[in-house]
Parts: C-alpha cells; sequence; structure tokens
C-alpha cells in the first residue's frame, strides 16, 4: 500500500492525487483521499484505478490545505469502496490511512464493538480510527501514544484529526513512512518519489517515531520516550525523469532496455578491467573474516530469490563454499541454523519487503552479519543491514522486475569473484578471463536487445495456450525459473519451469500436441544431456523453442523454433539468457491486451508478511 499527506498553503486534494499516482507500484485495487478543511474532516474513495476516483474528485473536489491519501494493495478485506482507505471513526473526528497489517485487530475490534462502535468495513485498519477516537483524552499526541501500545503487528499510519486541524500526524512500526520537508509544506509518504515534485529535503522515519507536521515545521518525537528526535535531511540526488517512460510504451519495456547501462553503472568502481580485480570498498573483507564464515545463507522473496539461485551457483563454483538459498517468508520461521559464524545475503530491490527485512532481522539476532544487496538507498534493509551493496539500476517502477534482477545476478557475480580472490580458490589466469567476460556483457546485452522481432512472433504464437513449460540445467534451471516467473505474472498464462532432468518423473505427462516448451541449453557441459530432454518432449509433440548460445548452431534440427544469445562463458549466461524470456513475457502480455506495468493482484513493495 502506499500513504501520502500533505500541508501547505495550497489545496492539498490534487497534491496528494499526484503523489498516489507515484506510488502505484504499492498497490492498485483502490484508491482514497481525506481533507481537513478546519470544519469537518471530508472523505472520498473508491475501488479501483486511480482514474476512477480522480473523476470523483472532478465532479466534487474536497476542500483543505490539509489530507492524506491511500492507494491500497488488499490483505484484509477484498477491493471495495468500504474497504479503501482513508477510515474515519463514527464522529468522523479522526481520518487514518494505513500500510502494514494489525495483527491483533480482531481482539481490539471486539473490544470497540461491545463498547458500541460500528464497523463499516472488513479491514484491520479501520480499528485505528475507532481507537483514536475512544482513546482520545484532549491531547492527540498522547492518544496516538496510547492507541499505539494497543497495536500489534506493522504499521506506517497518517491521522488527520478534527481536534487539531492544523497538524499532519504520521508513526511508523515495521512499514515504511518518509516525510518530506518544503517550504510553507510539508508531506508524508511511503516511498521518496511522490514527494519529490515538493522537495528533495526529507526525513527517513525510524521505527516509533511520531511526525508531527504543520505548515512550517517538522517536529520527530520518539513515542516511546517522549523526547524530540534529531535526524539529519537526507538529501535526494536524482530526479523523477529517470523514473518517467522516456518514450517507451511501458516501464517494463524501458527497464528491460536500460539493462546494459544498469549493468556498466553497478560494475562502475567495482570491477577494475585493466587490472582484472573486483574491489568493494562498501565491504573491505578479509582473508580471516572469509574463512570464519563456514556458512551462507542467500534469503529473499520472487524475482530476488531467483537471482539469489544464481548467486548460490556463481560463489560455490568460484570458492567451494556452501550456499542455501532460501524464500524469505519460509527461511524466518523455520528456525533456521544461523549463528556468529554465518553470512546472510538478503536481496530485495525495494529494500522493504516485510519477510525479507524480517529475515534479516532474525539472522541478526542470531549474531549473523547480513550482507544486503538491494536498489534503494535509505530502504529498511539498507539501513539495517552490517554491509550494503547497491545495485544501482535506478528507480524501477514496473511491477515485474527486470533490471533489478539482472544488476542483483551481477552483484553475485562481482561478490563471487571478490571472495574468490581474497580466498585464493581461483587462479589469476582464471581470474582474468572472468573480469574479461563480465565486463563484455552489457555490450553483448544490447546486442540481443537489438534483435527483437523473433521473439515478439513467438510470443504472438504462445499468447492462446493454457501452459507454458520452461526447462533447463544448472544456471538455465535457475532462470528458467525466473522466465516462467515473468510469463505468468503479465499473461496470466499458467507456466512451470522444470529442472530438465526431472520432467520424466511426472511433469512430462502434461505435455501434448502443440504444448509450448522453452528450453534453455547455454551450459556448455549439459548441451548434449539437454538435447536428449528435448527430443523426450518431441516425441511427445511439445512445440519447443531451443534457447543456445551461438555456436551450437545444430540445436535447429531439434527444436521448432530458436533463439540464440552471444556466446561466453557457461557461468555467465544468465545475465544474457534472462532478457529474451523478459522480451517474451512482455510481447506476450502486450498481444493479451494486459495493463504490462501493473498486473492484477499483484504489488511491487510488498510491506506486509
Ligand atoms: C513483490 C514483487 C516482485 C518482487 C518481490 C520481492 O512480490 O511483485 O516482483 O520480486 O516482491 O521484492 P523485493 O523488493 O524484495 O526485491
Amino acid at each position: 500500500c502506499g500513504i501520502m499527506g500533505y500541508i501547505g498553503t495550497q489545496e492539498s486534494q490534487n497534491i496528494i492525487m499526484n503523489g498516489l499516482k507515484k506510488l502505484e507500484y504499492r498497490g492498485y485495487d483502490s484508491v482514497g483521499v481525506a481533507v481537513n478543511n478546519g470544519d469537518s474532516i471530508q472523505t472520498n474513495k473508491a475501488e479501483g484505478r486511480f482514474e476512477n476516483l480522480q473523476n470523483l474528485l472532478n465532479e466534487s473536489p474536497l476542500q483543505g490545505t490539509v489530507g492524506i491519501g491511500h492507494t491500497r494493495w488488499a490483505t484484509h478485506g477484498r477491493p471495495s469502496d468500504e474497504n479503501s482507505h482513508p477510515h474515519t471513526d463514527t464522529k468522523k473526528d479522526f481520518a487514518i490511512v494505513h500500510n502494514g497489517i494489525i495483527e491483533n485487530y480482531l481482539e481490539v475490534k471486539k473490544e470497540l464493538e461491545d463498547q458500541g462502535v460500528v464497523f463499516q468495513s472488513e479491514t484491520d485498519s479501520e480499528v485505528v480510527a475507532h481507537l483514536l477516537s475512544s482513546l482520545y483524552d484532549g491531547d492527540v499526541v498522547s492518544t496516538i501514544k496510547k492507541a499505539v501500545q494497543r497495536l500489534e503487528g506493522a504499521y506506517a499510519l497518517g491521522i488527520v484529526t478534527e481536534h487539531d486541524p492544523n497538524k499532519l500526524f504520521a508513526i511508523r512500526h515495521d512499514s515504511p513512512l518518509i516525510v518530506g520537508k518544503g517550504e510553507c509544506e510539508n508531506l508524508i509518504s511511503s516511498d521518496i518519489p511522490a514527494v519529490l515534485e515538493h522537495t528533495r529535503d526529507v526525513y527517513i522515519l525510524e521505527d516509533g517515531e511520531l511526525a508531527i507536521l504543520t505548515e512550517d515545521e517538522v517536529k520527530l518525537l520518539d513515542i516511546q520516550t517522549d523526547e524530540p528526535v534529531n535526524r539529519e535531511i537526507f538529501r535526494v540526488d536524482w530526479d523523477m525523469e529517470q523514473a518517467e517512460k522516456n518514450g517507451y510504451d511501458h516501464f517494463m519495456l524501458k527497464e528491460i532496455h536500460e539493462q546494459p547501462k544498469a549493468l556498466q553503472t553497478t560494475m562502475a568502481g567495482r570491477v577494475d578491467a585493466e587490472n582484472h580485480q573486483v574491489q568493494f570498498e562498501e565491504l573491505n573483507w578479509t582473508p580471516e573474516q572469509l574463512n570464519k564464515w563456514n556458512k551462507i545463507y542467500i534469503v529473499a522473496c520472487g524475482t530476488a530469490y531467483h537471482a539469489g539461485l544464481i548467486g548460490k551457483g556463481v560463489i560455490e563454483e568460484l570458492t567451494r563454499t556452501p550456499v542455501e538459498v532460501e524464500i524469505a517468508s519460509e527461511f524466518r520461521y523455520r528456525r533456521p541454523i544461523v549463528d556468529e559464524n554465518t553470512l546472510v545475503m538478503v536481496v530485495s530491490q525495494s529494500g522493504e519487503t516485510a519477510d525479507t527485512l524480517a529475515a534479516l532481522r532474525e539472522s541478526q539476532k542470531k549474531g549473523a552479519n547480513v550482507l544486503a544487496i538491494t536498489n534503494v538507498v535509505g530502504s529498511s534493509i539498507a539501513r539495517e543491514a552490517d554491509q550494503v551493496i547497491l545495485t544501482m539500476a535506478g528507480p524501477e517502477i514496473a511491477v515485474a522486475s527486470t533490471k533489478a534482477y539482472t544488476t542483483q545476478v551481477l552483484s553475485f557475480y562481482m561478490v563471487g569473484i571478490y571472495m574468490a580472490q581474497i580466498k585464493e580458490t581461483i587462479s589469476s589466469q582464471e581470474q582474468k578471463t572472468l573480469i574479461d567476460t563480465l565486463v563484455q556483457t552489457p555490450d553483448q546485452m544490447e546486442g540481443i536487445l537489438e534483435h527483437v522481432k523473433g521473439l515478439q512472433w513467438y510470443a504472438e504464437s504462445i499468447q492462446n495456450s493454457d501452459h507454458v513449460f520452461f526447462i533447463g540445467r544448472g544456471m538455465d534451471y535457475a532462470v528458467s525459473l525466473e522466465g516462467s516467473l515473468k510469463l505468468k505474472e503479465i499473461s496470466y498464462i499458467h507456466s512451470e519451469a522444470y529442472a530438465a532432468g526431472e520432467l520424466k518423473h511426472g511433469t512430462l505427462a502434461l505435455i501434448e500436441e502443440g504444448t509450448p516448451v522453452i528450453a534453455l541449453n547455454t551450459q556448455e557441459e549439459l548441451y548434449d544431456k539437454m538435447l536428449g530432454n528435448i527430443k523426450e518432449l518431441k516425441a511427445r509433440g511439445a512445440q519447443v523453442l531451443g534457447l543456445a548460445m551461438e555456436g551450437n548452431l545444430n540445436i535447429w534440427q531439434y527444436v521448432d523454433e530458436t533463439c540464440y544469445i552471444p556466446a561466453t562463458q557457461s557461468l555467465f549466461t544468465p545475465l544474457l539468457s534472462v532478457v529474451p524470456l523478459q522480451l517474451i513475457s512482455y510481447y506476450t502480455a502486450l498481444g493479451l491486451g494486459n495493463d504490462v506495468d501493473k498486473p492484477r493482484n499483484l504489488a511491487k513493495s510488498v510491506t506486509v508478511e
């Protein structure tokens, strides 16, 4: 979900709506605004996309210079007008917007219902508005304090109230929230892009901090101790242009095309092509430190998890250290065997994914050193990790991740080589070849992006299929998982990825005449084995697209369609082979008329468990 709030000299409604538009990647099931005009709080909210509410507001605008707004990704309660935020108490003295999950809401709701409160929605969030109203003691700050003491779970809250109409309140616990400090206006938001039109000066709130905003002042308080918090201003040095579409039809297509540049920027200052070395000033690892870590975990969700699978392959291959890759929501609840001799690497584009953040905290509690690979400076994960590698992909807006994934994968190549250098598990000749190969990847990727026609045709041929299968071995299997996720996320076609050797143990039963299969065959040592698997599929009627490296041209004899990527070392093919898969997904979804950048039911940043 996304939160936006404004207090200043201008009408707040449109400023809030503009900000919410920038936060749509956080959810877009429904949108709502509440404005305090000094006499009363007016709300308007609607299920569905942004435009629905904008039309309502155009017909009857809400007037007032203080307000809050919300774009929702449904958790408790289906998307509907009633379940949309802001929520108010019965008297409409308080209006709130909430991001997170109130875990004990049923218990609090029951107490309030016993006092006669009638609830309007099925959400967990509504309890906050009624709780504030029932606990009101003449002082808003002390009321908020009492209310949050009753709440369990995660929340970022924006609050406006009749009792103090010239203030805007915001509090954070385990859900991201920032304050934008402007000239005669101040703002709150879940994320920086929403306030950039107004200011580049932001405060990034920490857990347990309450922000009290007036038109010309921002006060931060520690909610437990009531002590003022002195936070330095964080000055944002990138601009919204980087996040605009730049002539592309969709953010996803733009971001796919930005990958070569994103790789170069992420390598800059880290990969020294002349001396054939990787440097990480931000890590500065010593042999003692590396030898102390006898176990490495990579923990992440979604696409970032798939990047982690490549990371495992790279680190194990280059350093011969065992690596386990885990889905964050599983890892955190299964008492992972982690201690001070463990290195935990968490991977997250947004740096805010609740499960990944929880895994980080759990690991630190057990004494592990946590390295974060993330794309967002100042995100919760970036701030809390012991060490951080920033992927320099720039803002990623499309829900389906592309350039964040490839820069995460690149980070694993760099870390793998860096570790191997320190541990001396590779020879200097091997090191030279690895670096030479790595630095040529952006140009090779550019080459793939120049020839997309064939992929467009292929996408058209699968768009009416019920199922698509992806198969591969080794690194190709990890990339298959990502290709399959991309396709299902935006085309809504059912797809599965399988380790090619595992097909015959069950999945082969699903193959019928004409079933589309995308077979990745880029791993030199496994090339012939894969051809065997492709023959098994062809014998059952599958329609196979073979994806191979240039130089392995004989694949065409075994498949129906071919797609070639430039020749490279088998270890590095993921950075290249994923690109045609991203494009196939894009063009398939496009052909189906889907909302490519905002697929149904999903959100880019999932800050709830
Ligand atoms: C959401 C997004 C996915 C993403 C995952 C992890 O589910 O829709 O695209 O891979 O979260 O996000 P993160 O920001 O932690 O990489």
